[in-house]
């Protein structure tokens, strides 16, 4: 059964690092994060010990959605840099055996992209239906569908009288993805890419590519939230069946290139959907190598919450296919901000680190995940984000997970020299890289540790899990293969712990505590990774 001589394969066994360009390091002064930045930057990558950065939206952009609205998929944004800060980047970071992964914002372009421009010009342009034009219906418009951005989702067009559908904002077109030439303009764009080195794919909102081709209304239910998108049931702007084809066609694409990976963003409103998730990774072959679960973003602290969504996400991966996990991104608060708990957050993020980079699938870190950065508060006058802009006071927006990365202790935590886009999270003189660099037990020095230790535990990585404690106690505890065991206090008590076998030994633990015997004493929110012995050797 032993399965030990699996080759390393980087995305399954290494660990990916979310970089938001605009935030993480500014080379120029002129207050925003950029390709230079990230090279700068190289050797903290490095020491960390991530294998991948997935780069948020390079591409050019006019930022209505910072990014996520593309003007040409070709090109990159002047103001991250160059095309030759790019290559030079691919470089510098493949040298090192770093993997470069960008993000596809594939559901809508930018309204500025030349296709929409020509598309809108007239209702004979020959890329009229590389969008979604539809007439008035009854003098109102087309159907019932909202803009997940806030509005509905159809723009009135002056030009040509008609309705464009918009799933975010109306910068943000929808394409068409039953277009068999828009479908083929887009893959060549995909090649390019992948011709000029790139190793992966994040695919934004991958989920919604494709609309209902009646364009039904879609029905009311009771939501999560007032707002009206929020009471629609979205089984005709979302989700439909006809996505898996492109998604095979991709895959094909990305099959003719060797080790190339996709994670899709299966994005679905509170509190995460894993089923959903796991039918764009189809048989376990023949679509997205991973999906992203989120799940654990809207969960409360409760080790039996987290047994039961992780245990369902990995019973729903389909065989062949493989995990990823994820607890926080540049669209949902901070993991630290989420599990707040006064005096025991840092706790409770050591506890997170050792859960992600011990669990079996591939680890997605956020930057400043690794030092516990929190959400900064911004106030009405510096907000960005469309949407934060819209719906204050009531939702913030986004804008408070992607402050700038806190370098050190200097002015704007050293993150530029000029006058940042978003303002530094106050705390940057106590929190920071620098300084964590610097204290053996910083949370970042034990997510370095716990990178380390899963590169050279074939276990950790591929070894099956098992669930041992599901939380009823407070305890989470699995088996990684038969050697490793993981034992998890998510409370604020001391438990009592009976390792699974008499002969092991601790390998880590968040208390540094003594030797396994049979039964040992978990401490408040005490994290431990204890080795079996006999096993090793069999
Ligand atoms: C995804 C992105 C988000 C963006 C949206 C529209 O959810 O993660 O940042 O605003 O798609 O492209
Ligand atoms: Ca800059």
């Amino acid at each position: 059964m032993s399965i030990s001589n699996d080759k390393w394969l980087w995305w399954k066994d290494g660990v990916i690092y979310q970089i938001y360009p605009r935030s993480f390091y500014d080379s120029n002064g002129d207050g925003i994060g950029d390709i230079r930045g990230i090279i700068e930057k190289i050797d903290y990558l490095e020491y960390l010990g991530i294998d991948a950065v997935w780069l948020s939206p390079i591409n050019r952009s006019p930022m209505d959605d910072f990014g996520y609205d593309i003007k040409d998929y070709r090109r990159i944004e002047s103001i991250f840099g160059t095309e030759a800060d790019f290559d030079e980047l691919i470089k510098k970071f493949h040298d090192k055996n770093i993997k470069i992964i960008f993000d596809l914002v594939m559901n809508h372009t930018s309204s500025s992209h030349l296709w929409f421009v020509e598309s809108r010009s007239s209702k004979t342009n020959p890329k009229r239906d590389w969008y979604i034009w539809q007439k008035a219906r009854r003098g109102k418009y087309p159907n019932n569908w909202r803009a997940a951005f806030g509005g509905r989702a159809w723009e009135y067009d002056k030009i040509t009288g008609e309705y464009y559908l918009h799933s975010f904002l109306k910068q943000q077109p929808d394409i068409n993805w039953r277009n068999k030439e828009l479908r083929d303009a887009v893959f060549e764009d995909i090649k390019f890419w992948l011709d000029r080195g790139i190793d992966g794919f994040r695919l934004d909102v991958v989920n919604w590519f494709i609309k209902d081709e009646k364009l039904r209304n879609n029905p009311y239910m009771i939501g999560y939230s007032p707002r009206v998108y929020d009471m629609q049931n979205h089984i005709y702007d979302r989700n439909r069946p006809e996505t898996h084809d492109v998604l095979k066609d991709f895959r094909k694409l990305l099959d003719n290139y060797s080790e190339r990976m996709s994670v899709g963003e299966v994005f679905s409103p509170p509190p995460g959907d894993p089923r959903l998730s796991s039918e764009f990774l189809g048989n376990g072959k023949d679509q997205l190598d991973m999906a992203f679960d989120f799940s654990l973003m809207y969960v409360k602290w409760n080790a039996k919450t987290f047994y039961k969504k992780i245990s369902n996400w990995l019973e729903l991966i389909p065989s062949g296919g493989w995990p990823c996990h994820v607890l926080s991104n540049h669209d949902q608060p901070r993991q630290a901000s989420r599990f707040y708990k006064k005096n025991y957050t840092d706790e409770r993020c050591r506890i997170l680190a050792v859960l992600l980079l011990t669990l079996k699938g591939t680890p997605f870190i956020y930057y400043g995940e690794e030092i516990g950065m929190r959400d900064g508060k911004i106030s009405r006058s510096k907000l960005r984000d469309p949407l934060g802009k819209k719906y204050w006071p009531f939702f913030k927006g986004r804008d408070p997970e992607r402050t700038p990365m806190q370098w050190k202790n200097a002015d704007n935590a050293g993150f530029t020299c000029g006058v940042p886009w978003l303002p530094v999270n106050r705390d940057y003189w106590k929190r920071n890289i620098d300084k964590q660099i610097h204290e053996k037990n910083s949370l970042l020095n034990l997510y370095k540790y716990l990178i380390e230790l899963r590169r050279k535990e074939y276990n950790l990585r591929r070894g099956e899990i098992v669930f041992l404690e599901k939380g009823d106690s407070g305890v989470l505890s699995y088996m990684r293969g038969d050697e490793f065991e993981i034992a998890l206090n998510f409370d604020n008590g001391v438990k009592q712990y009976f390792p699974r076998s008499h002969d092991s030994e601790i390998v880590f633990s968040t208390e540094m505590f003594s030797k396994v015997t049979e039964s040992k004493i978990l401490q408040p929110y005490e994290a431990v990774i204890i080795r079996h012995n006999q096993q090793r050797n069999s």
